[in-house]
């Protein structure tokens, strides 16, 4: 026996917190910009992921018209600062609907670090942060998917296993992520689990064996 929930019928809030509650849990880009007119704006979405690869690309969605996305539009950047679990009440204070000349840097007490390849600071206080030029800006009915060229990254050594030069990589556990879910709630990392892939080549039964010799 399963519930059938028809989009049209239920309509677009309460659907919307289906998936939300539902498509968890979701890391969070906090996005700084610069406006036009010079004013720093930083603001968390958790409709974040990888976009692409080679070029490497990220992507976050605007839901509506927001002084994120118009930055963006304005001037073609923005920086994506890693949410992480000592930033919490910080993260969650800039998700205000602050008016667009207020810069939130200022009003959560939050240091904007200059970025090395774009005009929005990065966050001082995150550990890891991808700075991005404006590639795409995709409308989708009410929302904006907005891609992003990651021109520039940079990282505090202190989150990574090794210098990633050499093949380092941010650590879980010194990272120490916050996603958000449904409702009002956000998560941690929980339980880290490790498995390998199976090429099908491996698979049982599924390949034929090698020749010997
Ligand atoms: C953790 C968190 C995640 C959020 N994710 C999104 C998102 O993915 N897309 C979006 O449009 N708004 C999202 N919001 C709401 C925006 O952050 C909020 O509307 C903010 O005021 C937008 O700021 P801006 O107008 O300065 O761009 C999120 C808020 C929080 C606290």
């Amino acid at each position: 026996m399963r519930t059938d929930l028809d989009p049209a019928e239920l309509g677009p809030g309460p659907f919307y917190r289906l998936l939300t509650a539902s498509i968890v849990p979701r890391p969070i880009a906090w996005v700084s910009t610069r406006s036009a007119a010079g004013v720093d704006n930083l603001a968390p979405h958790s409709f974040f992921t990888v976009a692409c690869v080679d070029p490497p690309m990220i992507q976050f969605t605007s839901v509506g018209k927001k002084d994120s996305l118009r930055n963006v539009r304005e001037t073609g950047e923005f920086v994506v600062s890693i949410a992480t679990e000592p930033l919490f009440e910080q993260i969650n204070a800039t998700g205000t609907d602050f008016p667009a000349d207020v810069d939130e840097f200022a009003q959560v007490g939050l240091t904007p670090e200059p970025s090395s390849r774009v005009a929005p600071p990065r966050v001082a206080e995150s550990p890891i942060a991808f700075e991005c030029t404006l590639h795409t800006a995709l409308e989708l009915g009410d929302s904006t998917v907005v891609i992003g060229r990651v021109v520039h990254a940079v990282a505090t050594p202190d989150v990574l296993d090794g210098d990633p030069h050499d093949g380092g990589l941010p650590a879980i556990g010194k990272l120490r992520p916050l996603a958000r879910l449904g409702r009002d709630e956000w998560s941690t990392i929980g339980e880290v689990r490790e498995i390998t892939r199976i090429p099908w080549r491996e698979w049982p039964g599924h390949y034929p064996a090698p020749p010997i010799g």
